[in-house]
């Protein structure tokens, strides 16, 4: 393998807050060790559209505090084809990139593995989602920062479902995921989280009410995780609407609210830690690995494993969920 000299970073797919947290510490790491560094706006698409300039320690000052990604980020359809990774192959040589440092979720992370499989481009993964669905790693950029906005958000929905007595679905973000809704439920103690983790086995909406609830309470909060699976917070509201019409349902869906505001210091660190890695991780020799947290230390997750693994919930979550809401 050719000596690194120039490393790309780019983010990619959703945007998470953290991420500027994270472009910070793989620019000034790389710095640090000897690296030149260019940032690559709009992710993949800008690989192809040579939207690339040179990095230095001042481009990225006073960002760590700030939500999304001053790289900014896209979901680009050309880069999967033959022609895209030709064309970002090129660019990176014109531009003269040997490693690409990408922060981003699933698809991301899956775009790199596909165009490190076809060009001899060493490339690190950093996990940046709020979905925390990424495999070999027990916490994702940005999902902090959304799990504490979902809770700050339920706090405040709380307020008038207790005063006007209402029974509200709150849909959360997570593509396929449910850790958010999981632990968001728990933070900020809501009666319920339908998940489609568990989905497919039993009707948790039926569960959920023959099991007595609301018995002791007046008020109820269910988070939701969005999914063709669990039928979103609308498709449920409508069910109860039909088969138990003694409720005062409403809806609160958060969407994007979820994405954006100030990282948590939590999510700093995450990505404070893994840049830093993630130029250990080129030092080393190491390619085509996501870095992730496990048991609080830094591990290397191979792409492979990262986005073709389901990452298990823990089911002793819910079951928390279930004995602190009688
Ligand atoms: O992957 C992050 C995420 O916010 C998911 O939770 C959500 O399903 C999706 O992105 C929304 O994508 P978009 O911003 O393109 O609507």
């Amino acid at each position: 393998m050719a000596a690194i000299k120039t490393i790309g970073i780019l983010t990619s797919g959703g945007d998470a807050p953290g991420m500027n947290a994270a472009i910070r510490a793989v620019t000034r790491s790389a710095i640090f060790s000897g690296f030149k560094v260019k940032g690559i706006y709009r992710g993949y698409k800008g690989l192809i559209d040579d939207e690339i300039v040179d990095f230095h320690t001042q481009n990225v000052s006073n960002i760590i505090q700030q939500g999304g990604t001053i790289l900014k980020t896209a979901r680009s359809k050309e880069f999967p084809t033959p022609e895209g990774h030709q064309q970002a192959y090129d660019n990176m040589k014109k531009e003269g990139i040997d490693a690409l440092v990408v922060i981003g979720g699933d698809g991301s992370l899956t775009g790199a593995r596909q165009f490190a499989s076809e060009y001899d481009v060493p490339i690190i993964g950093l996990p940046g989602t709020i979905d925390n669905d990424l495999y070999g790693t027990d916490h994702t950029i940005g999902y902090d920062t959304a799990l504490n906005t979902i809770m700050w958000c339920v706090d405040r929905i709380r307020d008038t479902a207790t005063s006007h007595e209402r029974l509200f679905f709150i849909e959360v973000m997570g593509r396929n995921a449910g850790f958010l809704a999981l632990n968001g439920a728990i933070a900020s103690g809501a009666e319920a989280a339908i998940i489609p983790e568990i989905s497919t086995e039993v009707d948790q909406l039926a569960e959920l009410i023959q099991n007595g609830f609301r018995k002791t309470k007046n008020s109820s909060i269910v988070l939701v995780a969005e999914s063709p699976i669990t039928g979103g917070a609308m498709g449920l509201a409508e069910r109860v609407r039909k088969e138990y019409p003694q409720y005062d349902v409403r809806v609160t869906i958060l969407g994007h609210l979820q994405r954006g505001g100030s990282p948590t210091a939590q999510d700093r660190i995450l990505a404070s830690r893994m840049g830093s890695a993630a130029i250990d991780a080129l030092l080393e020799g190491q390619r085509n690995v996501m870095i992730g947290d496990a048991n609080d230390e830094i591990v290397y997750v191979p792409f492979s494993k990262a986005i073709k693994n389901d990452k298990p919930i823990d089911c002793d979550l819910l079951n928390i969920l279930r004995r602190l809401s009688i």
